[in-house]
């Protein structure tokens, strides 16, 4: 038998926004259970019988959880380690221990990372038949030249690897640093640091700012929010698991 939960976690583990952000959607008096307006985000809902809505639009709740999280430095992507994980982030989801990380980021990365219940689809994110596109932004040293960028467009061996053709965007330029935008559709370990430190720019910070159809927007770093279904749809349909 399920259990109540609060009104809060209900629409944020429904993609309604981060629980700070469904907080002020319930206050604002827009969200109903059964039919009667609920200003109490501690109000607690039965997610099988009761009934609840957002300016009129009914909520669908589920058992299959999808998390973007901002990873900042420092943590682990994985689910287990003697150091911190990311899992740290989001120990307050309730069994959150069924939940794993799809792919991963360096300790010292941060940015986008999805995390998921759902083995089918995680498995998909990361064949490489599926070729989900990534984004980076990297600080590296130095200025890159035209054909520095040509390089990594077209594909870099890598000693044990060549990889796929990349796309590449210089955004700024300091005087000893570049920030640099990188799209890549392969993961291999460390990938977008050796392909910058190949042609001669070493990575100093990177950041991953969207993941297949995912962007990362505003949501702050260190914090999750879960995914809405338009978003789900978008990556079951990158992943040919709807048509
Ligand atoms: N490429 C890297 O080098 N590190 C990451 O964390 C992700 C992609």
């Amino acid at each position: 038998m399920a259990s109540k939960i609060r009104l809060d976690r209900f629409l944020s583990e429904s993609g309604y926004g981060t629980r700070k952000e469904v907080k002020q959607m319930i206050k604002k008096g827009i969200v109903e259970v059964n039919s009667v307006s609920a200003k109490d985000p501690s109000f607690k809902v039965d997610p099988e019988k009761d009934s609840v809505t957002v300016e009129g639009e009914d909520v669908f709740h589920t058992d299959e959880f999808y998390i973007m999280l901002n990873k900042p430095e420092g943590y682990i992507t994985s689910t287990k380690d003697r150091e911190l994980t990311v899992m740290e982030l989001i120990c307050d989801i309730p069994r959150f221990e069924n939940l794993f990380p799809v792919g991963r980021l360096d300790k010292d990365t941060t940015g986008l990372l999805l995390i998921t219940n759902d083995g089918e689809l995680a498995h998909r994110l990361t064949h490489p038949k599926w070729k989900v596109p990534k984004v980076y932004i990297a600080t590296v040293k130095g200025k890159l030249s035209e054909k520095e960028i040509e390089k990594l467009e077209k594909g870099i061996n890598l000693g044990d690897f060549v990889t796929k053709p990349a796309k590449v965007k210089v955004i700024t330029e300091e005087e000893t640093t570049s920030e640099v935008e990188i799209e890549i559709k392969e993961g291999k370990y460390h990938q977008v640091k050796r392909m910058f430190e190949k042609v001669g720019h070493p990575v100093i910070k990177l950041r991953r700012t969207s993941f297949g159809p995912l962007k990362l927007g505003n949501l702050p770093e260190g914090e999750y929010r879960f995914l809405t279904d338009k978003e789900i749809e978008k990556l079951k349909r990158a992943t040919g698991l709807l048509p």
